[in-house]
């Protein structure tokens, strides 16, 4: 009898389950969810890119999967991306809600603010900001080339000897986004510093990882003491020091005179007057919060990515140290302004980019509305996960697709062309609006330390290793360089 009983209600609670995942009309093919799981137990967490690639190849440019009863959609090749992120920016530009990221930030900032007015106007507030004199007096190029010397020093001290340079390049990117939104750089030893180095290492390795996962489909796990805790609570510890730096720049700042991110916030805020209830303190907080975490680990790691390109490809390397000689010869330092004289060099570096694919999957984005796609329905609230490799790899799009060759960016007379199909930052009204800050430190950083050092390939370690380890941010593995003065 009681047996009978238990097995009535499992029945019902699975076909609760089973209709709540039923697939809408007209929605993307993909294979059939479980009920509570979705999709998840047919993919290896660890490193879900092989079943994915097997389920894209089965069902096409866009598929759909189940995180739990979440359905995803996810989008590959140009076609599908530039139609749903440009054509449709608007009713793919939402972010999703009910993650562990969210949680982070309230929908603040925004990275993972909602499509509407608050990440409009903090999205337009931080592109002013960032562009090369929107910070005052001390411009960009400078802030890059200073910490760059410290890089330098760090690289002489060690020349002739073999290190690992993650950490100096992480830093350094850390370093830039500090000078940019604090106003001044940390010795790499400075307690806050290393605190945020270490919260960032942490926070994407839970947001990336199994409990990542557990949280975003299990809401009745949260409470539990898992390790997405530890996220939240190291989360609040940056923040309640940058709060504290807010408060020192309040009584430190001239009025229309910014020496950083913050001290222009401050001056928008006042601009906008008692009234206006989109920027707060909060929302300065998340902001700063999301441009550090943008900003560092994605640089740090595409220059990492091309460092060990131009160390597999010496031959490379000593083509774009002829061209950076020859175009500042004379001069004391390498200016933006160069990069012009530099097509070589210029698509070895956008090369790099396109093989590192450092945010394979982009940011995930959410329809604000129901719409369709390539012929499918997709309802709002549907989460969207553009596959910006697909594009950065895709067959007909390079002329070398799958080989690491500055040939895909130079045209018959050697000029720097860039193909539709590069799309490193996405595309639409949610591409990355650090862009242009990133080229500059991709550019000033590789042309200043190839004027200066050759990096080799040791020789006891075997071959360059070019697979990536897979998270949120694609990073090549750690490894080694011979460092040596030119
Ligand atoms: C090589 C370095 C970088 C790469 C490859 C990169 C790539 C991306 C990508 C793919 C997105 C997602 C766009 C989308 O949702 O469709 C993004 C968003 C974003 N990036 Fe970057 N990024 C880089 C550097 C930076 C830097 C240096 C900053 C600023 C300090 C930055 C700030 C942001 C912000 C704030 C967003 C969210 C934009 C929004 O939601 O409206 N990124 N980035
Ligand atoms: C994205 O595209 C790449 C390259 O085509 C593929 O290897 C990967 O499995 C795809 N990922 C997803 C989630 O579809
Ligand atoms: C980078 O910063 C971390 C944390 O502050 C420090 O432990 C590490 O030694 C630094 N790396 C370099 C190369 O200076």
């Amino acid at each position: 009898m009681l047996g009978s009983v238990i097995l009535l209600w499992v029945c019902i609670f699975l076909l609760f389950f089973l209709i709540q995942t039923r697939r809408p009309k007209k929605f993307p093919p993909g294979p059939q969810p479980l009920p509570i799981f979705g999709s998840l137990l047919q993919l290896n967490l660890e490193n879900p890119m092989p079943d994915l690639e097997r389920l894209s190849e089965k069902y096409g440019q866009v598929f759909s999967l189940y995180f739990g009863g979440r359905p995803a959609v996810i989008l590959s090749g140009t076609a599908a991306i530039k139609e749903a992120l440009v054509t449709k920016g608007v009713d793919f530009g939402g972010r999703p809600f009910g993650l562990l990221l969210n949680h982070l930030t309230h929908g603040k900032g925004v990275i993972m603010a909602d499509y509407g007015p608050s990440w409009r106007e903090h999205r337009r507030f931080a592109l002013m900001t960032l562009k090369n004199f929107g910070l005052g007096k001390r411009s960009m190029e400078e802030r890059i080339l200073e910490e760059t010397s410290y890089v330098s020093a760090y690289l002489e001290a060690n020349a002739g000897k073999t290190i690992d340079p993650q950490t100096l390049f992480h830093n350094a990117s850390c370093d830039i986004i500090c000078s940019i939104l604090f106003g001044s750089r940390y010795e790499y030893e400075h307690e806050f510093f290393q605190t945020m180095i270490k919260m960032m290492a942490e926070n994407s390795k839970i947001a990336n990882g199994p409990w990542g996962m557990v949280y975003d489909t299990m809401p009745l796990l949260r409470n539990l003491p898992l390790p997405f805790q530890r996220a939240l609570r190291d989360y609040n510890t940056v923040k309640m020091y940058a709060s504290g730096i807010v408060d020192e720049h309040r009584a430190t700042r001239v009025p229309g005179e910014p020496r950083d991110v913050i001290d222009c916030y401050l001056d928008e805020m006042e601009k906008r007057g008692e009234n206006c209830a989109l920027f707060d303190d909060s929302q300065m907080l998340v902001l700063l919060l999301d441009l550090l975490f943008a900003g560092t680990d994605t640089t740090s790691n595409t220059i990492r990515y091309t460092v060990l390109c131009l160390m597999a490809y010496p031959e490379i390397q000593e083509r774009c140290q002829q061209e950076i000689d020859s175009v500042l010869k004379g001069k004391m330092q390498a200016s933006f302004e160069d990069r012009h004289k530099m097509p070589y060099t210029q698509a070895v570096i956008h090369e790099s980019q396109r093989m590192s694919s450092t945010l394979p999957l982009s940011v995930f984005h959410c329809t604000t509305r129901d719409t369709e796609l390539m012929g499918y329905h997709i309802p709002k609230g549907t989460l969207i996960i553009p596959n910006l490799s697909s594009v950065l790899y895709e067959e007909d799009k390079w002329k070398f697709p799958h080989e690491f060759n500055p040939a895909n960016f130079l045209n018959e007379q050697g000029q720097l062309k860039k193909p539709e199909a590069f799309m490193p930052f996405s595309v639409g009204p949610r591409t990355c609006l650090g862009e242009g800050l990133a080229r500059m430190e991709l550019f000033l950083i590789l042309v200043t330390l190839l004027r200066r050092f050759q990096f080799i390939w040791p020789e006891d370690v075997g071959e360059p290793d070019f697979s990536p380890v897979f998270g949120v941010t694609q990073a090549p593995r750690p490894y080694r360089m011979t460092v040596k003065l030119r």
